[in-house]
């Protein structure tokens, strides 16, 4: 048997195809357009492992998905691939809306004519899950209700209305065509293997090499931060045991600050890699905040809880432990990965150009 992982080179893609080949002998065909994002060195330890293919490809490319399908036959497919940073939507959308909604259309195509062709039982046990996320559902107030699967769909940003839009498609496919489609909305997820623009590998490595920790406005804005593995573990129970057309929200009940979050990170480093730069938190730093920047997600799991018995296994703590132990503890990966397009999207963002941007650069004592 085989599933078809799309964006497996990138951060949950690829713990996810990690996790998966820890604990089964499934073939996984991994395919990924290697974006500044995908990272073939975290998936190292499986070059010559028969259980992985690995395929250099676009999503976008409607003949490429067809060779694949039917060259694999996989009993599901599991679509992580997208462009997923909301700064990067703000500076460029257009690569969203091609990856996320052109891309997603095409896969979901490629998918329906591949299980049309599927003999029964096969045809009714074949699933399409749907990685979104918990930003298509916008903004909450502060005490408001977490989202369920039943709030409405406000997204704020180019990147998370390129998500409401690949949703949207995947809704229809089931609802026309009767294609048997899952969708998960997950919080942030962290933990090893993270492209280091966003907020935690941010802090993480910025805080080791004494540089400023950005913190977008006033730093109050609340993420629902989730360890990945424990969204590998949800995403596998979904595709096990989901019911098909259904929505399924993911969180890992962690509500914190911006702020709170990176006085965490410092206080870890503090004790597990003091330097001259100690106390890490001295490093903070307010710059301008993020346009359309939502203030508050937070998940409302219990129907994943209830239905499918899924719970996560890490507190915040112990998840934020193990991650920066981990980028502590794999130099290597992180020197890898900081550089070329990486390099010049930093200095885009906080420097050179933009640093007219950086707003009355405040140090927190
Ligand atoms: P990522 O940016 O780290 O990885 C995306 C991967 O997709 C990369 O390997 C990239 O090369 C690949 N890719 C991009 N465009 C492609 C294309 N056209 N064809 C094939 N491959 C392509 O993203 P991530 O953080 O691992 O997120 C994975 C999925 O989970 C995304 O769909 C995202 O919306 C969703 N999600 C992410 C989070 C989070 O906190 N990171 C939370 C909830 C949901
Ligand atoms: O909620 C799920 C989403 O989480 C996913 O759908 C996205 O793919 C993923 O990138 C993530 O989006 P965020 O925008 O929440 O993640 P990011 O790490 O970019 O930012 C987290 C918070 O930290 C956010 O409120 C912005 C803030 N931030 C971020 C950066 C990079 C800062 O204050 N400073 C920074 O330098």
């Amino acid at each position: 048997m085989t599933i078809l992982v799309t964006g497996g080179a990138g951060f949950i893609g690829a713990n996810f195809v990690l996790d998966w080949l820890a604990q089964s002998d499934e073939r996984v065909v991994n395919l990924d357009a290697l974006t500044y994002a995908g990272n073939l060195r975290t998936l190292q330890g499986l070059k010559d492992d028969p259980r992985h293919v690995f395929v250099h490809g676009d999503i976008g490319n409607s003949e490429l998905l067809q060779r694949l399908l039917a060259e694999h036959r996989p009993r599901a497919i599991i679509h992580f691939a997208a462009e997923s940073h909301v700064d990067r939507s703000i500076h460029g959308p257009e690569a969203f809306i091609q990856t996320n909604v052109v891309g997603t259309c095409r896969l979901l195509e490629a998918a329906r004519a591949h299980w049309q062709t599927l003999p029964e039982p096969e045809k009714t046990t074949f699933r399409f899950l749907h990685v979104s996320t918990d930003e298509v559902y916008g903004t909450l107030a502060l005490g408001a209700p977490a989202f369920t699967e039943a709030h409405a769909i406000e997204p704020n940003s180019p990147y998370s209305a390129s998500k409401a839009a690949s949703d949207h498609l995947v809704r229809a496919w089931h609802h026309t065509y009767g294609l048997p489609v899952l969708t998960t909305h997950c919080s942030n997820n962290y933990g090893p293997y993270h492209f280091p623009e966003k907020l935690i590998p941010l802090i993480i490595l910025n805080a080791l090499a004494g540089k400023p920790l950005p913190i977008y406005g006033d730093g109050l804005q609340i993420r629902d931060w989730l360890y990945v593995k424990d969204h590998c573990t949800a995403i596998r129970r979904v595709l096990e045991a989901g019911k098909p057309g259904q929505a399924y929200n993911i969180g890992g009940h962690n509500e914190m600050t911006n702020l709170a979050i990176v006085h965490h990170i410092c206080a870890l480093l503090d004790k597990l890699a003091p330097s001259r730069f100690t106390p890490y938190a001295s490093l903070i730093t307010h710059v301008k905040d993020r346009p359309g920047h939502d203030r508050r997600y937070a998940i409302d799991a219990g129907k994943i809880e209830r239905e499918l018995g899924w719970k996560p296994a890490e507190t915040f703590a112990t998840g934020i432990r193990k991650t920066v132990r981990w980028y502590l503890d794999n130099p290597a990966w992180v020197e890898n990965v900081q550089s070329g397009a990486y390099r010049e999207w930093m200095q885009q963002q906080y420097s050179g150009a933009a640093a007219g941007e950086v707003q009355g650069v405040k140090r927190e004592a």
